[in-house]
């Protein structure tokens, strides 16, 4: 497929997940190379209440998705939330509780990619984000340039390194605070 950087911008489209794009979540994430969800976790995940799910469409196809969790604290790796938060950007104000968000993964059909989904897709969550400490999180493979690389282009600064974060391999933490 032949698509130009300012056709996919023109009809791309960001929603929320839906259970019938199940067949086409997974068919994306096959082509990661390294496929970790299975249409259960997708399914989990959009049954689960502190997750934010979303889908890049061009036309009727989905071309590419992002998952994000609310989590309490600070806690990179995340616990579950007391009570659900919703999904609603949350009102602004001194009262507001700060909202960290963690990025769990985005992927992007593989005749979509280097056409600006993946980071328009990511610039989504900075929505739910309104105060100073507030902020989202993600651990990248150390291996995984093009996401590191996403991430940056999007204004993601690289925190520290996690070691063993995946098994045997490194994690950057990368982080975005609206400043
Ligand atoms: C990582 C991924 C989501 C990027 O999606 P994408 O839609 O291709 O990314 P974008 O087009 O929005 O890229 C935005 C910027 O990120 C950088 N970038 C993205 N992919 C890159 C790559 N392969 N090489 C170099 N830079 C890259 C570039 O700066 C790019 O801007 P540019 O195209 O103007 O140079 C996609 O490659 C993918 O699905 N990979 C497999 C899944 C994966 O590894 N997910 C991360 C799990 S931790």
């Amino acid at each position: 497929m032949n698509v130009t950087r300012a056709a996919a911008h023109r009809q791309l489209t960001i929603r929320t997940m839906e259970m019938r794009d199940l067949p086409r979540l997974v068919h994306i994430e096959k082509q990661t190379g390294a496929p970790h969800w299975s249409q259960q976790r997708f399914k989990a995940a959009m049954q689960t209440g502190d997750r934010i799910n979303l889908v890049a469409t061009v036309g009727n196809t989905v071309v590419g998705f992002a998952i994000a969790r609310l989590i309490p604290e600070n806690d990179l790796c995340g616990g579950d939330l007391d009570a659900c938060r919703g999904k609603q950007a949350p009102p602004k104000g001194p009262a507001s509780p700060p909202v960290y968000l963690r990025l769990l993964h985005v992927a992007v059909a593989v005749d979509w990619r280097r056409h600006g989904i993946g980071a328009a897709l990511v610039s989504q969550f900075e929505q739910f984000l309104r105060l100073p400490q507030d902020c989202i999180r993600a651990a990248v493979p150390e291996t995984n340039l093009p996401i590191q690389l996403l991430l940056r282009s999007t204004g993601y600064r690289a925190q520290r390194v996690l070691r063993d974060f995946y098994c045997s391999e490194d994690a950057y933490l990368m982080e975005w605070q609206r400043d």
